[in-house]
Parts: structure tokens; sequence; C-alpha cells
């Protein structure tokens, strides 16, 4: 009998124009990730335009349809069903504008599905994802503090459909002029691989 492997869903939004530093904490965690599961098949869904689309009156009409008819296997519903299959999940995106870019935005558009990854009960909703903990990871220019407005957000939605364990992991104030950019990586990496 062969064991069902377990997953890990890496959802990269880490748009930059250079070298993320985003996702240099996200391929860290990635390599820590493997040593401890290390049978674990990464999946990852690229959270750019052309990848997703944003829910408009055709496609949230054709949802419905789908839906409706339980045609869980329309591609309409491959992010979805990959976020559902998902035992571990890994959100990396950059903090913009108080929360993150807005292409991470249309992925969670695209896999919060009725029926799919969660359900509305008489109680409220409940979620069908049996993920086990979503990582999030991000990096800032500026201090973060209580406006940490990306992974509330997540961690919402994420209860949403059913996840209860969230960690994240960020690195703040790396634009700030004179900032010892190579130490706060430094830091933060060191709770990634150790904390
Ligand atoms: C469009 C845009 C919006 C941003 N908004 C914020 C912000 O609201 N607060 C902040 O502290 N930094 C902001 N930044 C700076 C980024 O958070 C910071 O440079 C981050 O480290 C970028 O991550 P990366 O190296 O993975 O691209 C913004 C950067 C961009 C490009």
């Amino acid at each position: 009998m062969e064991l069902t492997k377990e997953r890990l869903l890496f959802v990269d939004s880490c748009v930059s124009t250079h070298r993320s530093r985003t996702r240099q904490l996200c391929d860290a965690w990635i390599r820590r990730f493997r040593k401890e599961h290390p049978g674990a098949v990464t999946d990852i869904a690229v959270a750019e335009p052309g990848v997703v689309q944003p829910m408009d009156r055709e496609s949230i009409l054709l949802r419905n349809e789908l839906i409706q008819q339980r045609d869980w296997e329309a591609p309409m519903f491959d992010l979805a069903r990959q976020f559902r299959r998902a035992d571990y999940i890994l959100v990396g995106a950059p903090y913009w504008d108080c929360s993150f870019p807005s292409v991470l935005k249309i992925y969670i558009e695209n896999i919060v599905v009725s029926d799919l990854t969660f359900r509305e009960t008489e109680q409220g909703y409940e979620g069908l994802c049996p993920c086990r903990e979503l990582t999030y990871i991000t990096t800032a220019g500026g201090p973060v503090g209580e406006m940490d407005l990306g992974y509330d957000y997540i961690r919402g939605v994420g209860r949403m459909l059913g996840i209860r364990n969230f960690r994240e992991y960020r690195a703040e104030g790396l634009d700030i002029r004179g900032a010892d950019v190579d130490g706060i990586m430094a830091e933060t990496l060191e709770k990634i691989n150790h904390g």
C-alpha cells in the first residue's frame, strides 16, 4: 500500500523589481521544510497576472453554474483543488500599501469556492481545507507594527477555509535610510532556520 505523500503549496506572490528579499526568505523556509519533511511534494502557485484572473460578471456566472453542477474538475477550480490538497501552505508576499500585491487578492478570489474549499452552514462557514499550518512571509520597507493587514487578511480567509494554525515571519524597515539590511535579513533567516 502506497502512503499518500505530504504536500506543501507555495503561493508565490513575490512581485519585485530586484532579487526579491521576500523570495529569499521563502526559499530558506522551503529548504528547512524539505529537510523536516523529506518525502513531501511541493506544488507552486505563482500568483501573477495571466495565471489568475479577477472575477467578473461572466466568471461569477460560470462559477455559479459549475458549483451547481458540482463540476469540481473544471479548469476554473484548478487552484482551489490544489489549495485543498495541501497539508502545509506557505504564502510569500512583499508588504505593499499595508498589505500585499493585489494579484494575491485575485488568487484568493480564485480559491474561495463554495462547497469546494468551504461550505455555508446554519452555524456559519465551515472550512473544507485540511491544511495543518499556513505560514506567511513578508518583507517591508518601513515598520509594520499593528498594520499587518496582509497577514491579518490571509489568516481570516485561512480560518474560513478551515485552517487553524498560522505562523508569520517578517523582515521590516529594509528601505529605511541607513538600515542594516543584511543584519535584519540575517536575523529573520535565523528565526526561519531555527525558530
Ligand atoms: C508598490 C509598492 C508598495 C509598497 N508599500 C509599502 C508600504 O506600504 N509600507 C512599507 O513599509 N513598504 C512598502 N513598500 C516597500 C516594500 O515593502 C519593501 O521594499 C519590500 O522589502 C519589498 O520586498 P521584495 O524585496 O521582496 O520585493 C512598497 C513597495 C512597493 C514596490
